[in-house]
């Protein structure tokens, strides 16, 4: 869904590279990087990644696909639920509803301490992390309010004990009671970019669309468009394919 807003996707090792070269140099690819061992290894690199995100998630205009998503679920009475796996904040940017999204990787826009010392999880707001580009580490390091120790954001990673998955825990049963009361009802799945790496978002989709016959699952995507028979599969971007599938 970022992609055209211009935010890079991290397809293969080539996509991610392409979007981090100093990491190529490094031999790192997106598994060996987004790794919470950074955080106690190599500190500036860990937080010159996700200080790089967090600002350049913060820099981006959601294209016109979220307005045109958010036109579309104003005539269904709002009703309607986002599962993402982006950690970008995009949609809440973009003026969908905090309690109706569910963000199942977490958020780059909170952080958590690496002791999880409190079990507490804060907005990010008030840090601002520098990051020199060419040795590609960062300047500052954002740390717990409460210990001292290390901060890192509240996102899931690779080989990841220690993600406080406590606040989407509770986008989670938010989510679960939304489609418990809307079980009976037609509902309309509309998938964008779910790439086959991390299957999370696909399976959710499949996964609902197989279990309620009355759903009908939409999958916009210009490479992984294939679905089973009961769905539809567009071979288009995200922002394209909303506007034709809205026409
Ligand atoms: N903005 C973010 O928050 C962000 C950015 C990169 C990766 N991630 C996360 O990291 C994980 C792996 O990332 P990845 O990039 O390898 O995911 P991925 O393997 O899911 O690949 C990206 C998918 O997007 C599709 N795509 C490319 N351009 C598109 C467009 N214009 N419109 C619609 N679909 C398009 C590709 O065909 C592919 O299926 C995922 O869980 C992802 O959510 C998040
Ligand atoms: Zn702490």
């Amino acid at each position: 869904m970022g992609v055209d807003s211009g935010l890079p996707d991290f397809r293969g090792n080539e996509g991610f590279w392409k979007a981090y070269p100093p990491i190529k140099k490094l031999g790192l690819d997106f598994a060996d990087m987004a790794n919470p061992k950074w955080f106690s290894i190599n500190l500036s690199l860990a937080w010159a990644f996700y200080g790089h995100r967090l600002n350049l998630y913060r820099d981006t205009t959601p294209h016109d696909g979220f307005r045109i998503l958010l036109d579309l679920v104003k005539t269904k009475n709002d009703n309607y639920f986002i599962f993402t796996s982006n950690v970008d904040g995009q949609f809440q940017k973009a003026g969908f509803a905090q309690d109706k999204i569910y963000e199942v990787h977490g958020s780059i826009h909170h952080l958590q301490c690496t002791k999880n010392c409190k079990n507490k999880i804060w907005e990010a707001k008030d840090e601002y992390i520098e990051v020199d580009m060419e040795k590609f580490e960062a300047i500052n390091i954002p740390l717990c309010e409460n210990c001292g120790a290390i901060a890192r954001p509240n996102i899931l990673m690779f080989g990841d004990f220690s993600w406080n998955h406590k606040r989407a825990t509770k986008q989670e049963s938010k989510y679960n009671k939304w489609i418990k009361q809307n079980k009976n009802k037609k509902i309309a799945i509309i998938e964008i970019g779910a790439g086959k790496d991390i299957p999370t978002i696909r399976n959710e989709g499949n996964l609902l669309s197989k279990k309620y016959t009355n759903t009908k699952l939409i999958r916009i995507n210009p490479r992984d468009f294939e679905v089973d028979k009961n769905g539809i599969g567009l071979a288009i971007g995200g922002l394209d394919g909303l506007r034709e599938i809205l026409k």
